[in-house]
């Protein structure tokens, strides 16, 4: 698959007990992006639910991209909770990653939390074999990513927006922010909606995370309106730098990506 599908599933979160019903019921709502993590511990749940659909006919394998991104759970902490910085280069993961295409385990690769910084470098390693496909960050009204985006987008690497919608209803509340839900009533529109919305028209890929049967199936009815200039600026001038996803833990370590601007 030569495109990521702009809208996919989350499923950090996802309870194992729900996910495959979910996963059921995206497929056939039409989703075919699956954003997964090991560290989510709820892969093989998902696999159930898609492995269904495969057998029922509803849906082909190459037909379906499926995320998944490594991880040691058990991250090594110092006595002050700090993570124990590794002093791997990531070029040198970069290549390890690259070796998987090569072996037909996996079709592409990306990043996720890389600053420009990070990203260029990776774009300037001698003998780069695979360009990541996409860098997959934080994103919504809050943190609109300008800069990251315009980067990433000027060197043909996609974006993909996680966390979308603000996280759970008790997060920033985005979904309450009076311009979405302005803007919501204006198109007859869900706030979730347009959220992501916005992200398609910027042309970056959204992954929203729900186990709720009827967000799945609103979630995914973004492609039939289309947001006004005026009220794409209006949404992106709700900008606060706001970061949820920060991991302060490993604030020490050499490639921690977020002390710089963007
Ligand atoms: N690479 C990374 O470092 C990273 C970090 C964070 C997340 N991610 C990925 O990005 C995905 C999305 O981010 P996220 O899960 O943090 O946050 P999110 O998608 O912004 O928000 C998920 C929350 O919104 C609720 N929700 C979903 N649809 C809704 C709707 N239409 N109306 C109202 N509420 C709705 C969900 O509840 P219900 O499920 O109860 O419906 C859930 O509580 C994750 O699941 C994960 O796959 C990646």
């Amino acid at each position: 698959m030569e495109r990521i599908p702009p809208l996919g599933l989350g499923t950090w979160q996802a309870a194992p007990g729900q996910v495959t019903e979910a996963v059921k019921l995206a497929i056939d709502a039409g989703y075919r992006h699956f954003d997964c993590a090991y560290l989510y511990h709820n892969e093989s749940e998902i696999g159930d639910g898609i492995q269904c659909k495969i057998k029922e006919g509803v849906v082909r394998r190459e037909d379906l991209f499926i995320v998944s991104k490594p991880g040691d759970e058990d991250m090594s902490l110092d006595r002050s909770g700090m993570v124990i910085p590794s002093d791997t280069d990531f070029l040198d993961t970069w290549e390890a990653m690259e070796d998987l295409v090569v072996a037909g385990l996996v079709k592409a690769i990306g990043v996720s939390n890389f600053n420009h910084k990070q990203l260029e470098r990776l774009l300037n390693k001698p003998n780069l074999r695979f360009k990541p496909m996409t860098n997959q960050i934080e994103c919504h009204p809050y943190l609109t990513q300008k800069d990251l985006i315009r980067f990433c987008q000027s060197r043909d690497v996609s974006v993909t927006a996680y966390r979308p919608l603000g996280g759970s209803s008790e997060g920033v509340g985005l979904l309450d922010n009076p311009v979405i839900q302005r803007v919501a009533r204006k198109y007859s529109k869900s706030p979730a909606q347009i959220l992501l919305r916005f992200q398609i028209q910027r042309n970056v890929i959204v992954i929203p995370k729900s186990v709720t049967p009827k967000r799945i199936l609103e979630n995914i009815q973004v492609f039939d309106f289309e947001l006004s200039e005026q009220d794409m600026n209006d949404i992106l001038g709700l900008d606060r730098n706001l970061r949820m996803c920060r991991l302060p833990i490993a604030e020490n370590h050499k490639d921690y990506p977020f002390n710089i601007d963007y």
